[in-house]
């Protein structure tokens, strides 16, 4: 059988625990350091990463892909911006470790995402995505996001300029 769906079907996604906290921290710090897939240079403490887990257990909204008794990515969603007319609508973000990524298992937890977010009532999901990500922007297309636009140089990384494109997909 080929080794790479062999991995790819050993992977579960299940609920976020408490206990994934340290994992999930270590896959996101490392996208802040070494990726313009969040736009900040500020690594999570453990003491922020276990809060800034705990605040999604409390909704439901985080989920963990293991493999192999380790937490190989995560996704989360949540409220896309703060005023209450926003209330129906929330944004996703989905993260693999570098060793485990094109293996499907953003899509496995990409589809969790969605179908949670669907069954909470929710009516739009959308991704904010850097321009350049073409792994983020296929997965997304993948489950049926559209292309809602892109906001240029509204980001900054590294030294240079970021574009934000946004992805749009209606639950309802
Ligand atoms: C984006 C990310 C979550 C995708 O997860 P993944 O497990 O690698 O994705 P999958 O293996 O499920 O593949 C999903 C789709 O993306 C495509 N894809 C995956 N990696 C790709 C790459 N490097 N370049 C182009 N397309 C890619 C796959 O071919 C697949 O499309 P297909 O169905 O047309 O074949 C993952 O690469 C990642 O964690 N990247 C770093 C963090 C990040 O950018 N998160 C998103 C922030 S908006």
């Amino acid at each position: 059988m080929n080794p790479l769906y062999e991995r790819q079907r050993a992977v579960t996604v299940r609920p976020a625990r408490p206990d994934d906290a340290e994992a999930v921290r270590a896959i996101r710090n490392h996208a802040v350091e070494h990726s313009t897939a969040l736009w900040t240079l500020t690594p999570l403490s453990a003491a922020e990463g276990a809060a800034w887990l705990a605040a999604h257990l409390e909704r439901g909204s985080a989920f963990v892909a293991e493999a192999a008794g380790e937490v190989a990515g995560f996704a989360v969603f949540g409220p896309w911006r703060q005023f209450d007319g926003y209330r129906h609508t929330v944004e996703d973000s989905v993260y693999v470790r570098e060793d485990r990524q094109g293996l499907g298992i953003g899509s496995a937890l990409l589809g969790t995402v969605v179908a949670a977010a669907r069954e909470a009532g929710h009516h739009v999901v959308v991704a904010g995505i850097e321009a350049g990500n073409t792994a983020s922007i296929r997965l997304h297309e993948r489950f049926g996001f559209r292309h809602a636009g892109t906001v240029p140089e509204v980001g900054t990384k590294f030294g240079r300029w970021l574009d934000l494109t946004l992805m749009h997909l209606r639950l309802s």
